[in-house]
């Protein structure tokens, strides 16, 4: 049975069973709690919240799915038997329509009768201090003849939201023969989660369940593993025989990936998704992929089933990040060569100067053993002490002894001084965002000029900002200084802290000495927010800053004026 008959069976029998047909939603969700869609249900969520009526958008209370997901917690995880990062999730939905007996009585029905496959277990809640066992999906499981059924805890049998609050409930899993995962998982949203921790029972409860395809693949067409089927085995031929068995599966898994990320949209960078795709595309760069035939092949194999599917965007998108990254690769492997053993220290800097991401330090057919102590924790950890470092050094520097700070923008005489133009400094930074966010894009940096004083900052827009916009930017400044926003910076590749969307001066803009702006190979950017990805703000910028936006005080704008044709001059203090 071939995959795409899979598919056609599922919907129809949910089809049969009154279910409104619902098309996958993208890989990249409206919803901002998550990164990537997880799960057929996300584009659901308002419909189990009651905010939106399914009755009325659909025609019905009950929905069936087939979604494209993308699991970044399972990228460790790829090159086993059955787990991937993309992957397409069967689903079917109720939404007060049916809740656990029709939900298991499908389930069951599904695989059993229409397709004819043996259930070897299914599991269910055992239970807590605040939620009860889920006895009710037992009985119904053994009224079925189903009697193998394991009671498991939270960790495998309670649903928790994609991110921090939303609807769950407890699960019950099944269990295929020759399968070494759960092949199903149906969620009984019984309970909304709020973001402190309390669990409110939903006033209509409702059914989300989830079964991967490649899961039911293997298990359909009689495989040991997810890459032995349709879906994956042509993808595998392609690839050099000489690969081990492991490289071979990441690589078409990663294949896959890349392709539907970037039809989605997503385009390689250092933050948000873009991370995501950029690492997958490394790790598929690094093992010498032959990605043109590669990415044919998953666009013919996908291509009837998702439209939005594009071979030439997805070949220019790879192209630029191979050639990006070829620049530094080969110094990075020979510097990765010469360690003994790869730490989180040592490992974080190959990654900070060769853009050499985690999972390929990890890779044992690259580093051999090298990184076995290496892990995730320890990399991040290890790249919040290179900021706080990075930091005290330019306290260092330009922190006194009666230095004269002259960096071209900034100038102070004493410490006094240079505590101020500090303060000045940030503001300007926090300004420069106010600007965009008010008056839009267009307002672009031309130069500043900061003294104890004040600070002077020029900037391209096209006409007089009015007195009620001025407030607006003034408000929205001293809200951000409200809110104490860390002050933090990372320094990054030219080419690559571009892609952080970080505010630079480009060829239009002169830097604040008059020339054009010069930039090394290596810059830092430094941003205002919690993490790079988030920030408020973001700027190619050597410092100094305030740690924390609460130190600058109270801003006020003193004057707003033309300094020449199309561009802009704002006088401004701190207090
Ligand atoms: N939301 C559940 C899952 O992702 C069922 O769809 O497993």
């Amino acid at each position: 049975m071939n995959s795409n008959e899979l598919r056609r069976k599922f919907i129809n029998f949910f089809k049969s069973k009154g279910h409104a047909v619902v098309p996958s939603s993208s890989l990249v969700p409206d919803d901002p709690s998550v990164l990537l869609t997880t799960a057929g249900m996300q584009q659901f969520k308002k419909y189990f919240t009651g905010e939106l009526d399914a009755q009325k958008d659909f025609g019905s209370k009950n929905t069936t799915s087939i979604q494209k997901s993308f699991r970044t917690s399972d990228i460790d995880e790829v090159g086993d038997d059955t787990h991937d990062t993309f992957f397409e999730m069967l689903g079917n939905f109720s939404f007060g329509g049916y809740f656990k007996k029709e939900a298991i009585e499908y389930a069951h029905d599904f695989l059993t009768r229409e397709l004819g496959l043996e259930i070897d277990y299914v599991t269910v809640f055992e239970g807590d201090k605040e939620v009860p066992a889920d006895t009710e999906s037992e009985e119904i499981w053994r009224s079925l003849g189903v009697i193998n059924i394991k009671r498991l805890g939270r960790a495998d049998n309670f649903w928790g939201p994609t991110g921090v609050e939303g609807p769950c409930g407890p699960t019950t899993e099944i269990f295929m023969k020759n399968l070494k995962s759960e092949v199903w998982n149906l969620v009984f949203n019984q309970y909304y989660l709020h973001p402190d921790g309390f669990l409110e029972k939903l006033k209509t409860p409702g059914a989300d369940t989830g079964m991967g395809l490649e899961r039911l693949a293997t298990v359909a067409q009689k495989k040991r593993n997810i890459f032995e089927t349709d879906l994956f085995a042509p993808l595998l031929a392609l690839i050099d025989e000489g690969k081990p068995e492991r490289v071979k599966r990441i690589i078409a898994d990663h294949g896959r990936a890349v392709s539907f990320l970037i039809s989605d949209g997503v385009i390689p960078s250092n933050k948000g998704a873009g991370y995501v795709l950029r690492r997958l595309m490394r790790r598929m760069i690094v093992h010498g992929t032959e990605f043109e035939k590669l990415f044919a092949k998953v666009v013919e194999i996908y291509g009837e089933t998702y439209k939005e599917l594009n071979l030439k965007q997805i070949l220019q998108e790879f192209e630029k990040e191979n050639s990006k990254f070829q620049k530094t690769l080969k110094s990075g492997l020979r510097e990765l060569g010469k360690l003994e053993k790869i730490d989180a220290a040592s490992g974080f800097k190959l990654y900070e100067t060769y853009g050499l991401p985690f999972e390929i330090l990890k890779d044992a057919e690259i580093s051999g053993d090298k990184a076995k102590g290496l892990n995730r924790e320890d990399f991040e950890k290890e790249f919040a002490k290179h900021q706080e470092k990075s930091r005290a050094g330019a306290e260092k520097k330009f922190g006194g002894h009666g230095l004269l700070l002259d960096t071209g923008e900034l100038k102070a005489v004493d410490e006094r001084e240079l505590k101020i133009v500090t303060r000045l400094h940030t503001a300007t930074h926090l300004m420069q965002a106010a600007l965009r966010e008010v008056l839009g894009p267009e307002v672009k940096q031309n130069g500043s000029d900061i003294t104890a004083e004040r600070t002077r900052f020029d900037f391209f827009f096209s006409r007089k900002v009015t007195p009620e916009e001025i407030k607006k930017v003034e408000d929205l400044v001293n809200k951000k200084i409200a809110e104490d926003l860390p002050v933090s910076f990372v320094e990054l590749p030219l080419e690559e802290a571009k892609l952080t969307g970080a505010l630079y001066f480009s060829a239009q803009g002169r830097s604040a000495s008059g020339g054009k702006a010069k930039y090394g190979s290596k810059v830092k950017v430094y941003y205002i927010g919690k993490d790079l990805e988030t920030a408020w703000s973001r700027e190619f910028c050597g410092g100094p800053h305030v740690s924390h936006t609460s130190e600058v005080g109270k801003f006020k704008i003193l004057k707003e004026e033309s300094a020449s044709s199309g561009i802009r001059r704002i006088r401004a203090i701190v207090e």
